[in-house]
């Protein structure tokens, strides 16, 4: 099956961005979103986005509008989908919400449409049983922003066909995307169950190290490699996509995440980060916005557990054989802009110095116990 028409669901961070990546690779786009508000503001983003690649001579002026006009933005979601051959969904990260997506969509799309959900935490098994064809549903987790980020996650189901899972690896390298196929269907995927836990310990850091946010975040940039600090990347993100993210994770997998009650808060407060001017710090608008961090500031923290936490996540996924060393790695690389590996970061730091930082942090809990594979490497 040649694919030719693409529908996403939803308009917000992701969305539009996943809409955005698909115009420019010659597809036609409908980006679908319930209130004409939401798409009036993905639009607008959309085109900031087309013309900072084309001030960066990634494109021309001329497909600034090409790509732009390439994306139809429409609220019905019969008319969305009508002549869809691919539908990704990027609605929020909610397990009703997109319950009652998968519902009406069932109603109105055709039997041959592929489904691809970008869930970043719900079982790709549980939200294909939701469907009316689940050999032909399957996890698409690209990241922010899609744009530039080059990993996609490709999450088969228990019931996806293994053709689908093929086609749709082919149709995110012809994003110019890397696939990294994820091998079982566990939660928060490969990156997602690095990432998110790191928010909550960030967090934990700050509680028990009496420290700034900019402080731990400066020692995450220059000492551990990431191109932005943990409580600055979690703003960019989104405080209501950690949250639900955490909910969903912990809720299905107690061990995996060790939730710290600021970001509950942070969320009841509507304090989402980037996008609403305040998150974890404040901003002067909802635009791109960066932290002042600096390698001085980043001389006063040993991020030894911030580290040991992200390794013992990443050990757990390999000895469960949900990826390989060198997946993990490019996944890590690609999909957060790590610019060291993080096992040659342990050899760094010292396997046994983050070791015993772990066991000394088991008091908090069975979270910090170190994994067998993070032990046999000492
Ligand atoms: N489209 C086009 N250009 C963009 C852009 C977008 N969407 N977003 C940012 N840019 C531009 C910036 O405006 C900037 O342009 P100028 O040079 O003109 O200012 C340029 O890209 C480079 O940005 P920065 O100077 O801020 O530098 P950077 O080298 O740090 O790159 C980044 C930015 C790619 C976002 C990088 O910081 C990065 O990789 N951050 C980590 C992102 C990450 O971890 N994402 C995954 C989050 S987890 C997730 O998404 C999964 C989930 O399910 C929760």
């Amino acid at each position: 099956m040649v694919l030719k028409n693409i529908t996403v669901l939803g308009s917000g961070i992701m969305g539009h961005g996943i809409a955005q990546i698909s115009a420019m690779s010659g597809y036609r786009v409908v980006l679908r979103d319930i209130e004409k508000q939401f798409l009036d503001k993905a639009m607008e983003k959309v085109k900031w986005s087309l013309q900072k690649l084309s001030e960066k001579n990634k494109i021309t002026n001329a497909q600034v509008d090409e790509y732009y006009n390439n994306i139809t933005p429409v609220i019905d979601l019969k008319e969305a989908v009508k002549d869809a051959d691919l539908v990704i969904e990027a609605v929020p990260e909610d397990y009703n919400i997109k319950k009652n997506v998968y519902r009406d969509l069932d109603i109105v799309s055709n039997n041959n449409v592929i489904y691809a959900s970008n869930t970043s935490t719900l079982p790709i098994t549980e939200l294909s049983k939701l469907t009316k064809n689940p050999s032909k549903f399957i996890g698409v987790h690209f990241f922010n922003p899609p744009q530039l980020m080059k990993l996609v996650e490709v999450i088969p189901g228990s019931d996806t066909d293994p053709s689908i899972t093929n086609e749709i690896s082919n149709f995110v390298k012809g994003l110019g995307k890397t696939p990294i196929l994820c091998k079982k269907d566990v939660v928060g995927f490969i990156v997602n169950r690095v990432f998110i836990p790191l928010v909550h310990e960030a967090v934990y850091c700050q509680d028990r190290d009496n420290v700034t946010m900019q402080i731990i975040d400066s020692a995450v940039k220059y000492k551990l490699a990431f191109p932005m600090g943990i409580f600055e990347l979690a703003d960019y993100t989104g405080i209501d996509v950690i949250y639900k993210a955490t909910q969903e994770m912990s809720s299905r997998d107690k061990k995996v995440i060790l939730p710290h009650p600021k970001i509950k808060e942070l969320y009841d407060r509507k304090q989402l980060g980037q996008k609403s001017g305040q998150g974890f710090y404040q901003y002067k608008g909802d635009k791109y916005e960066r932290i002042d961090l600096s390698e001085e500031k980043a001389s006063k923290y040993d991020p030894t557990a911030i580290l040991g936490v992200a390794l013992n996540n990443a050990s757990w996924l390999i000895s469960n054989e949900v990826c390989t060393k060198e997946d993990l790695d490019n996944a890590l690389n690609l999909g957060m802009g790590l610019k060291t590996n993080l096992f040659e970061l342990a050899n760094k730091f010292g396997v046994q110095k983050i070791v015993n930082e772990l066991k000394k942090l088991e008091i908090y809990g069975e979270f910090y116990h170190p994994n067998e594979y993070l032990l046999a490497l000492k």
